[in-house]
């Protein structure tokens, strides 16, 4: 039999690296972590959440810098990298900071709340892993429909069924995605996993819909 197969609609995740990881963690444990109150850290079993109410970057005027060249690093990721080049710039929505433990899980999840997803690794080791889930693979409304390939090997080299892709990261990465695609990671391995995510959006969207009136 005679056939083709062709990878279209690529997911993208880009890495790139960025100076300041190092002193954003010292900052982090220097001044943030002991003296972090419930209104400040959100708990969830090995995993707290630092400021992700708000924008860590405004709150904890040390980091301002490296919110300035992470916002940098975003807007080249969405304007040159992903081709969004008539919309506007791009801004922090809210940007906190994740400390996990041996053990500690986060789910898979995607953000509802924006388009560009960011997360700067402050310290991460050769076990430090992010999953990111096949957007086919998603659960959805048609729930009734949803079915399950094997994971093992394709006998035809193809990779279409492989439902996760996971990225291992040191400190200094920082990776990028769309804001739609769902990411987690089970049972973590590294010891003081510290991390920085942040949401982005554009000031102005390149279609109908505005995010505020023209003024
Ligand atoms: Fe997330």
């Amino acid at each position: 039999m005679e056939w083709q197969a062709a990878p279209v609609f690529a997911s993208p995740v880009f890495k790139l690296k960025i100076n300041g990881a190092a002193a954003a963690r010292d900052v982090f444990r220097t001044k943030l972590q002991e003296s972090a109150g419930d209104d400040v850290r959100d708990a969830q079993g090995a995993l707290s959440h630092y400021h992700s109410r708000t924008n860590v970057f405004e709150q904890v005027p040390e980091l301002a810098a490296l919110g300035e060249a992470l916002t940098k690093a975003g807007n080249f990721v969405y304007h040159e990298l992903m081709n969004f080049k008539h919309s506007g710039p791009l801004r922090m929505t809210n940007a906190w900071i994740n400390l996990c433990e041996i053990g500690g899980i986060q789910p898979m999840h995607n953000h509802v709340n924006c388009l560009l997803c960011g997360t700067f690794y402050l310290h991460a080791d050769a076990k430090t892993k992010l999953v990111f889930e096949h957007p086919q693979f998603a659960p959805s409304a048609h729930t009734e429909l949803y079915d399950k390939p094997d994971e093992g090997p394709n006998a035809h080299g193809l990779k279409f069924h492989q439902r996760t892709a996971q990225f291992g990261v040191e400190a200094g990465d920082c990776l990028f995605w769309p804001s739609n695609l769902r990411h987690g990671y089970s049972a973590n391995q590294t010891p003081g996993r510290l991390s920085l995510s942040f949401n982005m959006m554009p000031d102005t969207l390149n279609v109908d819909y505005r995010l505020r009136p023209e003024s």
